[in-house]
């Protein structure tokens, strides 16, 4: 096969995906929000049980907590139009959409306290994790869940 013949459908096909890149909405894009944040709160937990000394292992926070600060920037494309309680069954609240500049400020901290705690996991020191942990959770998690999530 010449390379024009492989390229080209190639190409086209990549114009394709940049052009319906930004559509997703409905089940799945609920569906992919919800897998985000179950993965969010493993990391979250998993960096706990290890900071507090009851399982797993030190050397192993900083990968959480990298991982961690990735699905923070995901979060931010994880809302997209048409994802909302009227498109499935969602706990996000109307107000995901109805409020941009108030949700957009709490991923923007989202974003900023998982930086933290990935800055503070490389370190090694625990209290300095166990800050950014504290941060992390009432600034982000609590913040967000308190404001844009239906109580369950
Ligand atoms: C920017 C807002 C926001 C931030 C920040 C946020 N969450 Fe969430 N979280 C949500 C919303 C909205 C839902 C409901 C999602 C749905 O039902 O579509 C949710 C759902 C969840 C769920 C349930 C997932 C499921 O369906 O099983 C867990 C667990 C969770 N969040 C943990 C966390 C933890 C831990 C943090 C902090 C490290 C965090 N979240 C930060 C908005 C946020």
């Amino acid at each position: 096969m010449s390379f024009k013949k492989i390229l080209f459908p190639a190409l086209a096909a990549g114009v394709l995906i940049t052009a319906t890149g930004t559509a997703f909405a409905g089940e799945e894009a609920i569906e992919y929000r919800k897998s985000v944040m179950k993965a969010v709160g493993g990391h979250m937990k998993s960096i706990s049980l290890i900071v507090k000394g009851q399982a797993g292992d030190m050397k192993d926070v900083a990968a959480h907590a990298s991982a961690m600060a990735g699905l923070a920037q995901a979060t931010s494309t994880a809302f997209p139009e048409g994802s909302s309680m009227m498109d499935g069954k969602t706990e996000a609240k109307m107000d995901v959409w109805e409020k941009p500049e108030e949700f957009k400020k709490v991923t923007m901290a989202f974003i900023e306290h998982a930086n933290q705690l990935a800055e503070a996991a490389k370190s090694g020191d625990k209290g300095a994790i166990g800050a950014a942990l504290g941060g992390l959770g009432k600034n982000a998690c609590k913040a967000c869940h308190d404001n844009f999530r239906e109580k369950s």
